[in-house]
């Protein structure tokens, strides 16, 4: 297989702690060889193997491919109106996804296709090589099986979220809603999905609904994720301690006996600030959460209602400044730490074997990541899929 060698990086991140001794393992004047689709070699310049080819990159820094571990991009239509309403004062509430439901309910496949593959590209265009997929906005057992076959066609890490509200026309029989998620919907969703996720909230599912969903989808090979604490306390994030699931998201409102779940269970909290942003909300404690030793994960949340950012780069400005993460910390969590909430051991670290998906900055350091916010920072994406 041909190999290359880049060289001309300033500054490289590799979240690999021996090269520097702390979780960024920065290599300054670096080289990076690839091999095919994989890393074969990284390290300082000097000392850079020979190679097949060999590319200068002109004294750019060069990240892991932002693993964006949370996203809804099956949907058709927006919210802007909705958006306009809530900087004018209204506030968020979980109602608003069912006027995505029936627009996507109204789309062909065709167009759910090419929404995805717009947001995608997006994406890619800021730096993001890795991401995870929801349903979620069909809500019938066609709707969601077709979202999850798109979403399908463009990642491996798919999420049924068919849990995410009761639809219209269960609303006044919630249990029957609980029951086709768990049955012919499960049964139509499982083929195309890796995991499965509940939106365990007051106005969506309680914790009892939440884990009878969560263990119905483990009995069909589905790992389990959870939406939790979003918009005010409850049971989510200790219920997804509990069943020691890999990673429960948003974390926005937590007390300290759901820190106290997170740092025993290991699971991963993935923040969204993005969403807090979008919806003029208190952002969460990410500094008592790396404090106390969880592991965070920063992802976009990309969806048309509480936050439609697709931008990795943003997240990144928004934990630092908003969440008072140090730019070393939240590059980890949008890297390496989004690898984590997947459970994904071949990205987000940039080391002989693993998968050369690279973001390479038009910048000297990833910090600028953070000090120069809303500028187009990426000048590539070496991506390996
Ligand atoms: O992660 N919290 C639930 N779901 C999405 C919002 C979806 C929507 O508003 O359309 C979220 O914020
Ligand atoms: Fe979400």
């Amino acid at each position: 297989m041909t190999t290359l060698l880049l060289t001309g990086i300033a500054e490289l991140v590799t979240n690999d702690p021996q090269h520097d001794g702390t979780p960024l393992g920065l290599i300054t004047d670096a080289a990076v060889v690839l091999e095919g689709r994989r890393v074969a070699w990284v390290g300082r310049r000097p000392e850079a193997p020979a190679a097949d080819d060999a590319r200068d990159l002109g004294g750019r820094a060069v990240l892991p491919g932002f693993v964006d571990s949370h996203s809804h991009l099956v949907f058709a239509g927006d919210r802007a109106a909705e958006f306009a309403a809530r900087m004018a004062g209204e506030s968020y509430a979980a109602g608003g996804i069912r006027t995505t439901v029936a627009a996507t309910r109204a789309a062909t496949d065709e167009q759910l296709a090419a929404n995805v593959a717009r947001h995608v590209a997006e994406m890619r265009r800021q730096g993001t090589t890795t991401v995870e997929i929801k349903s979620g906005y069909g809500l019938t057992v066609l709707d969601e099986a077709r979202s999850l076959a798109v979403a399908r066609q463009y990642t491996d890490e798919t999420t049924y979220l068919g849990a995410h509200v009761v639809p219209p026309e269960y609303a006044e029989d919630a249990a029957a809603y609980v029951d086709l998620v768990t049955g012919p919907m499960l049964d139509a969703a499982a083929p195309h999905a890796r995991w499965i996720d509940v939106f365990c909230e007051r106005g969506a599912f309680d914790d009892d609904q939440a884990r009878a969903i969560l263990l119905a989808g483990a009995e069909r090979g589905l790992r389990g994720r959870l939406h939790a604490n979003q918009l005010g306390p409850g049971p989510g994030v200790r219920l997804a301690c509990e069943l020691g699931l890999t990673a429960v998201d948003h974390c926005t409102h937590l007390d300290e006996a759901d820190v106290a779940a997170l740092v025993d269970s290991g699971t991963v909290a993935t923040l969204l600030p993005g969403v807090e942003f979008s919806t003029r909300s208190p952002y969460p404690d990410a500094r008592g959460l790396l404090d106390s030793g969880v592991v965070v994960a920063l992802a976009s949340d990309c969806n048309p209602g509480s936050c439609y950012t697709s931008s990795m780069p943003w997240c990144v400005a928004l934990a630092v400044r908003e969440m008072r993460m140090t730019p070393a910390e939240a590059v980890w969590s949008a890297t390496a730490g989004g690898a984590r909430a997947l459970d994904r051991d071949d990205v987000g670290v940039l080391e002989p074997g693993r998968r050369g998906d690279l973001t390479v900055l038009e910048a000297s350091s990833y910090v600028h990541l953070a000090y120069r916010p809303g500028v187009p920072l990426v000048a590539e994406v070496l991506a390996s899929a």
